[in-house]
């Protein structure tokens, strides 16, 4: 087995989610006892492993999703509008909204909920430093800062605290992000928000459907805006949704870049000088054949979720008396993690004899054949120059710092997060299962107690493999 240098590991689990893959299993020998890893007999042999991948599979396809592609392929209709607004209507039933705009991407929803709360030239975005990058980055292209906040330790979302330890007097919007599925302490943060005047843009692409306090994840904050990907727990291939109940937030999102409609939702006096061109230079149209999987999608998705919770919470119950992994779950009455997209569980290195997440993932992998697990989480984005001097245009300027008074620095105003700098370590990732199958399942919870049970060999192995720096 390749030997690792243990700077470079710690390099690459600082820098993002890995997912540890089970190539480099020994080869199986003798008694079940003995880790997989280390050369024992994995507990899913390859052969089985095969008849798992169900369990993973996402989307689940019906046939009413591939006529309702089929039907917009037929009719020519990939680039009109009535699809999208079908689509948009049940979707905007669905979350309780009376507004949703869809657009070609969660990235470009997300953009257009920043132009449309307001975000400018001078402004700053606070956002958890702990997310994926498009959470935040189309901001500075509107001129605006990117602020970092810290995240929770148990809940790896937006710290309330650090979030108001963050307001600065050009603070105008902020976007917790409801990251692995799990819902923001939304209360809080919807308090300090109103107390200064600063507008809140969920970002719902981990969490559709989610509730917070029993309320949907997307209706709390000013707006929502999101991702529906094809990973993502609601899917409809490429695809971005911004839901809200604020008319104005709407109509700016479609003066930023659904440009067909300018007319429809703007008075003549309004477009005079401009036409219906849209402020944002883009064009956020959906593709239809996404936004009639959406429809198809919509009548399902409920009933789906329900089923990866049941999933999700057999296997933790299966794995509760493991110390040493903590599942993340809400713990507010009416309060749920939906489709568990990504959904992380804390990792305790100390109660494991010091094997790190990376090592244990892999272990766990080589039971099952399978790589369903990874350690860490999105890396730390205030460790990214791209939000704080990264000449992007090349002329010397960078677009994070362009509209900031002079000596003020994004690094400044970011400062240092301790969580987020020190948290990858201590996580791990969960199985995605789609399915309920509790057979299968069994072998998971089976699988974390052997290693989990063993980890005083993969010390002694990583002792010998691992260089120290
Ligand atoms: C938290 C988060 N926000 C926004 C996005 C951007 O969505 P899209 O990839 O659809 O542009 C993603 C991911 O894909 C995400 O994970």
């Amino acid at each position: 087995m390749n030997s690792v240098n243990r700077r470079d590991f710690v390099k690459t689990g600082a820098a993002a989610a890995t997912a540890a893959g089970f190539a480099g299993c020994m080869t199986a020998g003798a008694g079940n006892a003995k880790l997989a890893f280390l050369g024992g007999t994995p507990i899913v042999s390859k052969a089985e492993a095969a008849n798992y991948k169900k369990l993973f599979h996402w989307p689940i396809v019906n046939d009413a999703m591939r006529k309702a592609n089929d039907r917009v392929l037929c009719a020519g209709t990939m680039s009109g509008w009535d699809i999208a607004d079908e689509f948009e209507k049940k979707f905007a039933a669905w979350n309780g909204t009376k507004y949703a705009s869809s657009a070609p991407n969660g990235t470009a929803s997300l953009i257009a909920a920043f132009y449309a709360v307001g975000l400018g030239p001078g402004d700053e975005l606070i956002c958890p430093s702990i997310t994926y990058w498009a959470s935040c980055l189309g901001a500075i292209h509107l001129g605006a800062t990117v602020v970092f906040a810290d995240v929770d330790p148990e809940t790896l979302t937006l710290d309330p605290k650090s979030f108001e330890a963050h307001i600065t007097p050009r603070t105008k919007a902020v976007v917790p992000v409801h990251v692995y599925g799990q819902p923001c302490d939304m209360d809080p943060i919807m308090a300090i928000a109103r107390k200064h005047g600063i507008k809140v843009v969920e970002d719902v692409s981990h969490a559709q459907g989610g509730l917070y306090k029993g309320r949907k994840l997307g209706t709390i904050g000013d707006c929502g805006a999101m991702s529906l990907m094809s990973s993502k727990s609601f899917a409809i291939g490429e695809g971005g949704m911004l839901v809200t109940d604020d008319r104005e937030i709407y109509r700016r999102v479609v003066r930023w870049g659904q440009y067909e409609r300018i007319r429809r939702d703007f008075t003549k006096e309004e477009l005079v000088r401009t036409n219906n061109l849209p402020f944002g230079g883009v064009k956020n149209r959906l593709n239809q054949c996404s936004a009639a999987i959406g429809i198809e999608q919509l009548k399902k998705y409920d009933a789906e979720c329900e089923v990866i919770s049941k999933a999700m919470e057999y296997y933790h119950d299966g794995i509760k008396d493991v110390k040493g992994i903590t599942k993340i779950y809400p713990k507010w009455e009416n309060s749920n993690k939906a489709g568990w997209y990504y959904s992380r569980s804390l990792y305790n290195p100390e109660a494991f004899d010091g094997v790190s997440a990376e090592t244990f993932a892999k272990a766990l992998n080589c039971e099952l054949s399978q790589s369903k697990y990874g350690a860490g989480c999105n890396f730390p984005l205030h460790t990214s120059n791209i939000f704080d001097d990264a000449d992007i245009f090349g002329n010397g300027i960078s677009p994070a710092k362009r509209f900031l008074p002079a000596g003020v620095t994004p690094k400044g105003l970011t400062g240092r997060l301790p969580v987020a700098e020190s948290i990858l370590p201590r996580v791990i990732g969960d199985p995605m299962f789609k399915l309920f199958e509790k057979e299968h399942i069994d072998r998971y919870i089976e699988a974390v107690h052997k290693v989990a049970a063993n980890t005083g060999a993969l010390r002694d192995w990583e002792k010998k493999n691992l260089v120290k720096s």
